[in-house]
C-alpha cells in the first residue's frame, strides 16, 4: 500500500555511493529528504542531482539530510557521478542508494507500472525527526522537480511543527502566517505577541512567529 502522511518511513539497509547505511540510523535525530531517480545517465536526473548538490548547504542549515535512490547498480552510480560533476559544475556531496533488486523502491512504492514498469517515478519523501512522513510528492519522469519548493515546504513544516500556525498559498519564509482555527481569539495575544489581523473569524494572520 502507498505510504501516507503520518506513516513511519520504512527502515531498510542499503548500499550507497558513500557506504552501507541503515536508513533510520543514517537519518539520525534530524529531518530527511529522500528522492528517487528513474535511471542513471539520464538528462533530467543529472540536472536534479547537480542542483541539489549546489544547494545542499541550504538543507544542512535546516538540519535536513539528503539522500537519492536509483535502481541502477553502484558501478553505474559512480560513473554517473563523474558526469554530474562535469556537466553540472559541482561536486556530488550526498549519497545515492543503489537498488538493483528494487527492494527499497518497492518499499516506498516508487515504481508505478502504468508509467514505467522498471524505473521509478520521481518520488519525494520528507521525513521528520520522529521518522514519520511529512510530505510525499510524485512527479513523472519527464518533469524535473523544483528543489527550492522543497526548501520552502521544509521551512513551513518546521515552523508549523513548533507554532500554532499554518502557511498560506505561495508563502515564503518571512511572510505572514495564518493562525490555526483551533486557537481561541482570547489566546491570540498571548500566543502571538507580534500581533494579529482578523479578515474573517476563520482567517487570522500573524507575523511569522520565529523571526
Ligand atoms: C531523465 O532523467 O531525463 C529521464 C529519465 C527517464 C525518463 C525520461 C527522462
Amino acid at each position: 500500500m502507498a505510504l501516507r502522511l503520518g506513516d513511519e518511513a520504512p527502515n531498510f539497509t542499503a548500499q550507497t555511493t558513500e557506504g552501507p547505511i541503515d536508513f533510520h540510523q543514517w537519518l539520525g535525530p534530524g529531518w530527511g529528504i529522500f528522492f528517487s531517480h528513474p535511471r542513471d545517465y539520464t538528462p533530467v536526473c543529472t540536472t536534479e542531482l547537480g542542483t541539489v548538490a549546489k544547494i545542499k548547504n541550504e538543507f544542512e542549515k535546516r538540519n535536513v539530510k539528503v539522500i537519492a535512490i536509483s535502481v541502477d547498480p553502484m558501478d553505474s552510480h559512480h560513473g554517473w557521478i563523474s558526469d554530474i560533476n562535469e556537466t553540472q559544475q559541482t561536486k556530488m556531496n550526498f549519497p545515492i542508494i543503489a537498488d538493483p533488486d528494487r527492494s527499497v523502491a518497492g518499499l516506498y512504492d516508487m515504481i508505478h507500472p502504468k508509467a514505467d514498469d522498471t524505473a521509478t517515478v520521481r518520488s519525494v519523501f520528507i521525513i521528520g525527526p520522529d521518522k514519520k512522513i511529512k510530505l510525499t510528492l510524485t512527479y513523472p519522469a519527464s518533469t524535473g522537480r523544483n528543489f527550492l519548493e522543497l526548501l520552502r515546504v521544509i521551512d513551513s513544516l518546521q515552523l508549523t511543527a513548533t507554532y500554532k500556525v499554518a502557511t498560506p498559498a505561495n508563502w515564503e519564509n518571512g511572510q505572514d502566517c495564518i493562525i490555526v482555527t483551533a486557537v481561541k481569539d482570547a489566546d491570540v495575544p498571548k500566543l502571538f505577541p507580534k500581533g494579529s489581523r482578523t479578515v474573517k473569524p476563520y482567517l487570522r494572520y500573524t507575523p511569522q512567529p520565529n523571526q
